[in-house]
């Protein structure tokens, strides 16, 4: 495989292919596995994610990048083979997180800035050279009557443009993620409020690429779609979502830029395929747009996995059942049908 920034952000965006985001930190992972009441340890949480990176006919055909947490980089599957080598054997790229988390930026209480600049070079060439050739970083942005600010708008997006220039510079692709949330407690978080805040954010966002010296054709953008807030009571229909999200990027996202693969952001996970296949349906663009989803791949198959080992099977069969659906809808061939199929 081609070792180019440009080649490797192409991979990773390929046709009807989308990223599988299994780079929960260790606290986020424990909150998952609560949920099917299941203990998260390090061999738990090793036979999870071996789980879905030996679903084979998910990984082969739908899959073309894998972001993964520190600790999964360097651990080896049951058999001994490294993780990694999983996910390269299955033709995709390997990818890892590298920011420290979201933490409260100073002089408010609710907004947060995202942390992991320091020493990042020197993290990025050790990823490099367990195998990662693409990063990630995540930035959230929240709503609510008097947020955000542009002091939160514009340190996020300098971090993410410093992060995606160090990045580059060790022949890693960045995934550069400014998520304005869903959540929150705010019954003014309209669609329209969304929109707006996306657009400010985003145009910010590639104002500090620009002087960073990022080159566009080597890193991809993780967005948030427009939608209204979930406390906002409200619901917008699919074309809708679809067309707002296509006339926002449309409006800030530069042509050289390879793809834009959405997060899922607490959406179902049907309607986070609906949104995409009907983007990809319905409207022409100059970039590929597909799906690097966390919750909307792995919310199935954790529940059919349960862990149990005897339910792996189960657990490979709902994740591949998402992965198709997704390839689909970002083909723009998906319908509700394709479901039952
Ligand atoms: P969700 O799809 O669950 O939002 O996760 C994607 C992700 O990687 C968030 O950083």
């Amino acid at each position: 495989m081609s070792e180019r920034l440009e080649d490797i952000a192409i991979a990773m965006v390929a046709e009807g292919q989308g990223i599988l985001a299994a780079d929960e930190s260790t606290g986020t992972i424990k909150k998952r596995f609560d949920s099917i009441n299941v203990e998260s340890t390090e061999d738990s949480r090793r036979d999870y994610r071996e789980m879905l990176f030996r679903s084979e006919e998910a990984m082969n055909n739908h899959i073309s990048g894998v972001i993964l947490f520190e600790e999964t980089l360097y651990q080896k599957a049951a058999d001994g083979t490294p993780l990694v080598d999983l996910i390269k054997a299955a033709g995709a790229v390997p990818g890892i997180k590298v920011d420290k988390g979201a933490q409260d930026l100073s002089g408010t209480s609710i907004e947060k800035v995202t942390e992991g600049l320091d020493g990042l070079r020197g993290r990025l060439n050790d990823y490099y050279e367990a195998g990662a050739r693409f990063a990630k970083w995540r930035a959230v942005i929240t709503i609510s009557e008097n947020t955000p600010s542009w002091n939160c708008i514009k340190a996020n997006a300098h971090a993410l443009a410093r992060y995606a220039a160090l990045c580059q510079e060790a022949g890693i692709v960045p995934i550069v993620e400014p998520e304005v949330l869903m959540d929150g407690e705010n019954s003014g978080h309209s669609i329209e409020r969304c929109h707006e805040v996306t657009e400010w954010a985003l145009k910010t966002q590639f104002n500090e690429l620009h002087d960073a010296g990022v080159n566009l054709e080597g890193m991809v953008l993780k967005p948030n779609m427009i939608v209204p807030g979930q406390s906002s009571g409200s619901k917008a229909s699919v074309e809708e979502v679809a067309e707002r999200t296509v006339k926002c990027l449309k409006d800030c996202v530069p042509s050289s830029v390879p793809g834009i693969a959405f997060l899922s952001g607490g959406q179902s996970d049907e309607e986070a395929t609906a949104h995409l296949a009907a983007m990809n349906a319905a409207y022409d663009m100059p970039w590929k747009l597909t799906f690097s989803y966390g919750r909307a791949l792995q919310a199935a198959c954790l529940k059919a996995w349960s862990g149990k080992s005897e339910n792996v099977a189960a657990g490979q069969a709902a994740f591949t059942h998402r992965a198709k659906m997704n390839g689909m809808a970002a083909l723009g061939t998906w319908t509700k049908a394709s479901e039952a199929a």
